[in-house]
């Protein structure tokens, strides 16, 4: 029996259990083994590499370009090479190669392809570019210009603030996160002369985006644009939009050249032009009654989108949306812009705008439990809302929110409370030691009606699917195996082990006879893109009822074939992108960090030493995925809040290796103590709601808790690097 069989048998008793109980994943012995392929081990005959020449400059016009005599198979590719020199997302204002306008340093101006990849840089090295250069912006605080500004007003925040007791501001400020997936961005392009087909394989969270930006790019229809993931070494969020950059530039000089091309960043080159986290200033002011309770919030957000905006208006969304946390707050005002600056453009990672104003909002719960002799747990538990509450944007909490739950299950976990009153007490001596809670939702699946698409009727008027929204089909073969064809990509998350689950459940066959390869848009519908934790609650209840139907009309030995679209739940108040009214997620996801933490008070440098999750994610598909993911979420939260340090300087971002942005690893951290608490939420499949960003939402929030504790200091900006919190420490403004 082949390792790939022997490791998905799963006997009978475990078929028959909890869909949570854990199976060995789809692809763990080929990555175990070392034998799944990436772009960079798949090869191509004929293949040409490339390199770029970048601006240097962070605005200006190019005057002048000054290429060196190529050699024979070398070929310089531009604008001039693109019918229309566009990379589509929201919007269509990157363009694929900088053409006149440079807006930040590391713009792509064109691309140098051939056979030798070393060649190909020293060709871009010795390209000379003059530029007419203009005035830039370069820092968040400085931006004027924004590209897209929303505003939403719930119940009457001008009266909460005219009669409030007291009125509290405080200005919080969110550093670059680095998305930092294993594998760099990588694509192939290989034009079909023959069959006239542009051909991409490589590196993404969504091969239909990048389908999209070559149809426009290159003005060609469905049948002549094809678009395969590979096997992709994570992308949190980092994959989602650039990939359709690259590929378009890949696609540009497969077709010039004749021959398959190869972009692959290494990761200098990597961390210094693609997207990251938005950095943030976030401005929030609250009304008080005379017990200090908020009454109303005026909060002003601005994310820096840098050069081109991207996907930064849908990042901003998440966040104003988040505004108010998981607090009843009946009164507010909420404003969010994305600003211009002439840095590199910022983008998707995991958890889309909602760090940043949980971070906000949870330090300032803290804030203010301080200034009103309250623990930051009892200020909380006076403002947590529950179902049936109305949302910040006018919509409704739906279903049960497990927050008291989940807090009895964190005292048992880490016992909170008790650490709590003991760090309070005053402490002497250079090391010294802090707990911080934190509590947040995530609200699953894209925001608004992202997913709805125009609602389909049948000739009584009931709703039966959408056109636009996603689908997904399942194909039987005569020996009754099962493959979901679906557009949605595993990037490390596991959805291939999970959808099969799915699926083996409800067909009752076993795990190993479903399959699921990585997408090929010449073979799969598009089931929407792999974002905004939509997967197992979107498609995989389609997977669900797909697979249900299929069990229905059961033929053993026949070839079938079943197909499901996307219907909406009926419950939503609709919503109204204009006005940000209504519910703007169906679901929401809760989650709740503590971080116990030492401070070295000589230094600032601080370390965990303990830490809690607790999650709820309506209810877990794979125990073993979950675990994974609240790990991997809950560290890259605490990193982002304590030592993941980008910066930009002269528009240029000064970390681009992992030798000077760091991330923690092994060596920074504990083992963490998680648990799941099961909440079923009836629209997703055996009850599951989105999980895969939740869990990076709110760590940093609770990790400065944990610093404030310990040092007796408040701070409100983050990452907290050792020398902001010695600046705090000092007692100086440590922003
Ligand atoms: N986990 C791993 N291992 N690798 C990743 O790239 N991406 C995150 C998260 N977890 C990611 C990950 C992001 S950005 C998203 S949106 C969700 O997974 C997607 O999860 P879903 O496909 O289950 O919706």
């Amino acid at each position: 029996m082949s390792d790939e069989n022997r490791s998905v048998k799963i006997s009978s008793e475990q078929q028959g259990a909890d869909i949570s109980y854990p199976v060995i994943k789809k692809d763990h012995y080929e990555k175990m083994k070392g034998e799944a392929e990436y772009i960079r081990d798949v090869p191509f005959e004929g293949l040409y590499e490339s390199a770029f020449v970048r601006t240097t400059i962070p605005h200006g016009r190019i005057r002048k370009i000054n290429l060196p005599d190529l050699p024979e198979g070398y070929h310089s590719i531009g604008g001039e090479d693109v019918p229309f020199n566009r990379c589509h997302s929201v919007g269509d204002e990157q363009p694929v190669f900088t053409d006149g306008e440079v807006r930040f340093i590391g713009e792509a101006i064109l691309m140098i392809a051939g056979p030798e990849k070393k060649i190909c840089e020293e060709l871009c090295s010795r390209t000379e570019v003059e530029y007419d250069e203009l005035p830039a912006v370069l820092e968040l605080k400085d931006a004027t210009e924004s590209y897209q500004d929303y505003h939403y007003d719930k119940g009457d925040p001008d009266k909460a603030f005219r009669e409030a007791h007291e009125v509290y501001s405080e200005t919080f400020e969110t550093g670059y996160q680095e998305q930092a997936y294993i594998e760099p961005q990588g694509v192939v392009s290989v034009y079909d002369r023959e069959k006239d087909l542009l051909q991409i394989f490589g590196s993404m969270q969504c091969p239909y985006y990048v389908h999209g930006a070559l149809k426009i790019a290159f003005e060609r229809d469905d049948s002549q644009v094809r678009v395969v993931q590979t096997v992709t070494g994570g992308a949190f969020g980092g994959k989602e939009d650039y990939p359709s950059l690259v590929s378009c530039r890949a696609a540009a000089a497969a077709l010039k050249t004749g021959h398959p091309v190869r972009i692959s960043y290494g990761r200098r080159e990597d961390m210094s032009v693609t997207t990251k986290r938005h950095p943030a200033i976030l401005e929030y002011s609250a009304a008080l009654d005379e017990q200090g309770l908020i009454t109303g919030l005026r909060v002003r957000i601005r994310l820096d989108a840098g050069g081109y905006p991207g996907l930064s208006c849908v990042v901003l969304q998440r966040s104003v949306i988040a505004a108010s946390n998981v607090y009843n707050v009946p009164n507010m005002d909420v404003s969010g812009s994305i600003m211009y600056t002439n840095t590199p453009s910022n983008g998707a990672f995991r958890g889309f705008g909602g760090p940043q104003s949980i971070f906000a909002v949870e330090t300032l719960m803290n804030h203010l439990a301080a200034r009103y002799g309250m623990t930051p747990l009892e200020y909380r538990r006076k403002h947590f809302f529950k179902e049936g509450d109305v949302t910040s944007t006018n919509g409704r909490v739906h279903q049960h929110v497990p927050i008291p739950e989940m807090l009895e299950k964190a005292e048992e976990l880490i016992d909170y409370s008790r650490k709590y009153e003991e760090y309070g007490k005053p402490q002497t001596g250079r090391y010294r030691r802090g707990i911080g809670m934190s509590v947040f939702f995530h609200g699953c699946g894209f925001t608004g009606s992202g997913e709805a698409g125009v609602p389909i009727k049948d000739e009584n008027g009931n709703i039966t699917g959408y056109n636009g929204g996603s689908s997904l089909k399942l194909v039987k073969d005569n020996k009754d195996r099962v493959e979901i064809l679906i557009s949605n990509t595993d990037m490390g998350q596991g959805l291939k082990t999970t959808f099969s689950k799915i699926a083996s459940k409800c067909l009752g066959i076993p795990y190993e006879d479903v399959t699921v390869k990585n997408p090929d848009t010449q073979r799969v519908p598009n089931s929407g893109p792999t974002v905004a934790s939509r997967s197992i609650m979107i498609t995989g209840k389609l997977v669900e009822r797909a697979a249900l139907k299929l069990k229905a009309q059961w033929i053993p030995g026949e070839h079938q074939e079943i197909e499901e679209k996307y219907i909406h739940p009926d419950f939503l108040i609709p919503w109204d992108n204009d006005t940000f009214q209504g519910d703007a997620y169906p679901a929401f996801s809760y989650g709740l960090n503590v971080a116990e933490v030492e401070l070295d008070t000589l230094t600032g440098a601080s370390r965990l030493i303990d830490a809690a999750g607790v999650f709820d994610v309506g209810h877990t598909i794979d125990r073993t995925i979950m675990l994974g993911q609240a790990e991997g979420g809950m560290l890259q939260a605490f990193g982002y809040g304590s030592m993941e340090k980008m910066e930009s300087r002269n528009g240029r971002l000064m970390q681009n290796s992992f030798t000077d942005y760091m991330i923690p690893t092994s060596m920074d951290t504990v083992p963490f103590r998680i648990a799941f608490i099961d909440n079923p939420y009836s629209w997703g499949p055996f009850g599951a709601k989105g999980a895969g960003e939740l869990t990076l939402d709110g760590g940093a929030a609770a990790y400065e808790a944990a610093l404030e504790e310990a040092m007796g200091r408040e701070m409100s900006a983050i990452p907290a690097t050792p020398e902001r919190v010695l600046k705090a420490l000092d007692g100086g403004t440590e922003g």
